[in-house]
């Protein structure tokens, strides 16, 4: 939160910081406010004393001899909206698929051999690599997310623009029941969700979809249609994680019936514009849906890795995609969504007490302190802490994503790249390096050499707005 009107007119009051996340207040030193003014929160929180356990960022870089290299890269989702395939389904979380083409000529990727993502999420490496010639593979625990990526490739090489368009007609031409939502959707608020008219339209699209033969590919064109439209025709927007926005959203049938069929009719165009193009020349990715823990690549070596996991106290994946994951029958029940969640990489979200790992898999001091650190700031809190566990999950955090990578390295050819796209994070008011710490492991325990270390972006904390945070891509070589 920044500081309030009162505060920018009057600097000799205190400024006080309320962050929702937290639900604690900290009130900076007067002699800060000057540098809190100008937006620098970073430099007060060095000086003063609130902050006892906070390590500024670039004693980090300076410790392991490290430095970065500004070069932005638009390496989110928001460039996808007009890139064939890639818009058929939003997926804030993903790359852009021109941060793919460009990293293929930043690490001039050899065209002979497998490009290979194991958080490939929507599948935007596997599907721009395909598009660009090269052969791929991809890895997604989410089974939507799989689905997904899994439908964009197929539909391009086995869609029929003429079936879909004629079961589209079919389906939209049928009179509209009244289906019980309670007994087609288990989710507890389906009725703030969906506004009545539009709940009734989708209830019925479902059903209908749902009739079709699931093993053909224009049952999973249009189930793919069908879940990528439901967020924009519920009350909610994700923005980008799920909620209500301010003003309630104008959405009906007639409005939730366009957006399913302008949905169609861009999948189609798109697999008429690459039917038209060489596509059988292209190589189809190679997709698997598993942990990336320990899928085994089916024994495929890769000489690329363009990828990037969960942030350490990211968002909550499964609750934010939990209408297309329940709409579409990928999850039955609600212990199914939190079996979900506590496979995937450990962020904040996972479940209470769930949580009991205490060591580290591998040996990492500056990540042992940084543990240390959170645990010590937590526990000084004069209000508990939002997840006391949170030293746990840092823990598990990182051990998981060192399993990814180990197992991820034994399917890498030796001289090949891993380009590791993270952000780093404010936890507990301790800054934790995860790009660094991260690269820092392949250096030292699995057999990589840094070759750079590019800035992307600027980011900022979710827990103190004014925090900057960043973004950044490793490239490693695997000796
Ligand atoms: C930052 S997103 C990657 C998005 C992707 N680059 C794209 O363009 O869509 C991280 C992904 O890792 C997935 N994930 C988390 N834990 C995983 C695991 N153990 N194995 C495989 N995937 C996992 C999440 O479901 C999520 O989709």
């Amino acid at each position: 939160m920044s500081p309030s009107k009162e505060n920018d007119l009057d600097k000799t009051h205190k400024i006080t910081y309320q962050t929702t996340l937290d639900s604690e207040t900290t009130e900076i030193p007067d002699v800060m406010i000057d540098e809190v003014l100008r937006g620098n929160l970073r430099i007060a929180k060095f000086a003063g004393s609130k902050f006892p356990y906070l390590i500024p960022p670039t004693q980090y870089t300076e410790k392991l001899g490290w430095s970065l290299e500004p070069h932005s890269l638009q390496t989110n989702f928001v460039g996808n909206v007009n890139e064939p395939v890639h818009r058929w389904l939003g997926y804030v979380q993903g790359f852009s698929a021109s941060f793919v083409r460009e990293m293929h000529s930043i690490l001039k990727s050899s065209i002979d051999s497998y490009v290979m993502d194991p958080f490939m999420g929507s599948g935007t490496v596997p599907l721009e690599s395909m598009f660009q010639g090269y052969k791929s593979i991809g890895v997604e625990i989410n089974p939507f997310l799989h689905f997904a990526a899994k439908t964009k490739i197929d539909a391009l090489y086995h869609g029929n623009p003429d079936e879909i368009k004629k079961v589209e007609k079919r389906l939209l031409s049928d009179p509209l029941e009244s289906i019980d939502a309670k007994n087609e959707i288990f989710l507890r608020r389906t009725l703030d969700h969906f506004d009545p008219q539009s709940l009734k339209f989708l209830l019925n699209i479902k059903e209908n979809i749902e009739r079709l033969d699931s093993d053909s590919i224009t049952y999973r064109i249009l189930k793919l249609a069908f879940l990528s439209i439901l967020v924009d025709a519920s009350q909610m927007t994700r923005a980008p994680c799920m909620g209500y926005p301010k003003k309630k959203k104008a959405v009906g049938e007639e409005r939730t019936r366009n957006l399913f069929r302008q949905r169609i009719e861009m999948m189609i165009e798109d697999i008429v514009r690459f039917r038209k193009d060489d596509l059988p020349k292209k190589y189809a990715p190679k997709l698997f849906f598993d942990d990336a823990k320990t899928c085994n690549f089916n024994g495929l070596l890769a000489s690329t890795v363009i990828t990037s996991p969960p942030y350490v106290n990211g968002m909550d994946y499964v609750n934010n995609y939990k209408i297309e994951l329940v709409w579409g029958d990928f999850a039955k029940s609600y212990p199914e969504l939190k079996k979900l969640k506590n496979a995937m990489v450990a962020c904040d979200n996972i479940s209470r007490n769930s949580v009991k790992e205490k060591l580290l898999k591998y040996n990492d001091k500056m990540l042992e302190d940084i543990i240390d650190r959170i645990e010590k700031s937590i526990a000084e809190r004069p209000v508990e802490y939002r997840r006391p566990d949170q030293p746990l999950i840092v823990t598990k955090y990182f051990n998981d994503l060192y399993e990814i990578l180990e197992n991820t390295t034994n399917h890498i050819e030796s001289n090949g790249q891993l380009a590791l796209v993270v952000g780093d994070s404010l936890i507990a008011d301790v800054y934790v390096p995860t790009d660094l710490l991260l690269a820092n492991a392949c250096v030292n325990h699995l057999g990589f050499d840094l070759v750079r270390i590019l800035k992307s972006r600027d980011r900022r904390s979710g827990q103190r707005t004014t925090f900057k945070l960043r973004e950044t891509v490793a490239i490693l070589r695997k000796q």
